[in-house]
């Protein structure tokens, strides 16, 4: 039989929501109740890298994550597989001696690679990296001719939050209005380069598993919180307005008061969902206070804080000199436990301390 293998690796970061999304209005083509609005990560810190291949003599698609075999039989899974292979076009690489036509896509089968480097089990937001990154990099393999943004509103299908992974800078995800989803996706706002003083350090404040998946704890809230439909319909647009303008014009003020009072918010309508959620803990209030606490005494704010599904805080300062008295003033005195490695506590840029 034929022996070819076509081979392609993406990289991808994962992204941190300053504006955010919370609530579904199509739970299969996962349709938000809101436009977000988020941060796309430095790949070195928090990225996925996937490795796809197709093989005449791959018999099944299979995919392993973190050199561990899991199931593709999942229906977002399914979802990315096929609205990729139903975009795949011919490919012609010479140098390989591989020809593949697009109607032969159909009965072709991929391996799929894919590794996150950083722990998967902190519940840090893992499936936007790796849902992008698995569609870009199928898209890729099967010569697929859409844009980003195209893409986008693929890998929404596997995870929402995936679509804003697709392009670096801060990108907003679009909620649409077409019934079949074609018109929810990711755009970039303004590129990486834009605002690159800004500096943004994860404190893992604790690595368990979130005990409330999002995607159940966003069908609770749909179904129970009264706050919820008062914060898509009348708060968020309105603050989707001013941090645009606010991104725009690098305003930091504006960018901290609206990202923690998102933040709040979100953590609030948790609260306000029947049984309740809750995501934060002792160490995730504490920080909050004393960031609160430093912006006020200062002539004007140094550090936003955002919080998801989760415990850890991610914490967005002004410059570097912000970044290294975050550092040293702070997060030194905040590790879990007394003998933590400062290291494996923060995630980011450590050079700032020297
Ligand atoms: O895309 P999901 O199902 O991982 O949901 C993400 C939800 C938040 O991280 C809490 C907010 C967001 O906009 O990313």
């Amino acid at each position: 039989g034929e022996k070819w293998v076509r081979m392609v690796t993406a990289q991808t970061p994962t992204n941190i929501a300053v504006i955010k999304y919370w609530g579904k209005r199509d739970e299969n083509l996962i349709l938000p109740v809101n436009d977000s609005i988020s941060v796309t990560l430095d790949p070195a810190h928090l990225c996925t890298t996937t490795t796809v291949a197709v093989s005449p003599s791959f018999d099944q698609d299979r995919m392993w994550l973190n050199g561990k075999e899991v199931s593709l039989a999942g229906a977002r899974y399914q979802n990315c597989l096929r609205e990729i292979r139903a975009r795949a076009c011919d490919v012609e690489d010479e140098e390989k001696g591989v020809k593949i036509a697009k109607k032969d896509w159909e009965n072709l089968h991929v391996h799929i690679a894919s590794y996150n480097n950083f722990p998967t089990a902190a519940g840090l937001a893992s499936s936007a990296a790796g849902f992008a990154c698995l569609v870009f990099s199928l898209a890729k393999l099967m010569n697929a001719k859409e844009d980003n943004s195209d893409l986008s509103a693929i890998a929404r299908q596997g995870s929402g939050s995936a679509c804003r992974s697709l392009f670096g800078g801060f990108v907003k995800w679009i909620m649409g209005e077409a019934k079949d989803g074609r018109d929810s996706r990711a755009v970039q706002l303004v590129d990486e380069k834009h605002w690159d003083e800004l500096v943004i350090i994860i404190a893992v404040v604790s690595s368990r598993q979130k005990e409330t998946s999002s995607t159940s704890g966003m069908q609770d809230s749909v179904n129970t919180s009264l706050l919820l439909e008062h914060r898509a319909k009348e708060i968020v647009p309105k603050r989707i307005v001013r941090m645009e303008e606010a991104l725009k014009t690098k305003d930091f003020g504006s960018f901290t008061e609206l990202t923690c009072a998102d933040s709040n918010q979100f953590h609030a309508t948790c609260l306000d969902t029947s049984p309740p959620i809750f995501y934060m803990n002792d160490t995730s209030h504490r920080l909050i206070s004393c960031v609160e606490k430093w912006n006020r005494s200062e002539a004007t704010p140094q550090v936003a804080y955002t919080f998801d599904a989760g415990p850890n805080a991610v914490l967005i300062a002004r410059n570097r000199k912000a970044a290294a008295q975050l550092m040293q003033k702070l997060l030194f005195y905040f590790p879990p436990n007394s003998d933590a490695d400062l290291d494996n506590y923060v995630i980011g840029d450590k050079s700032i301390l020297k």
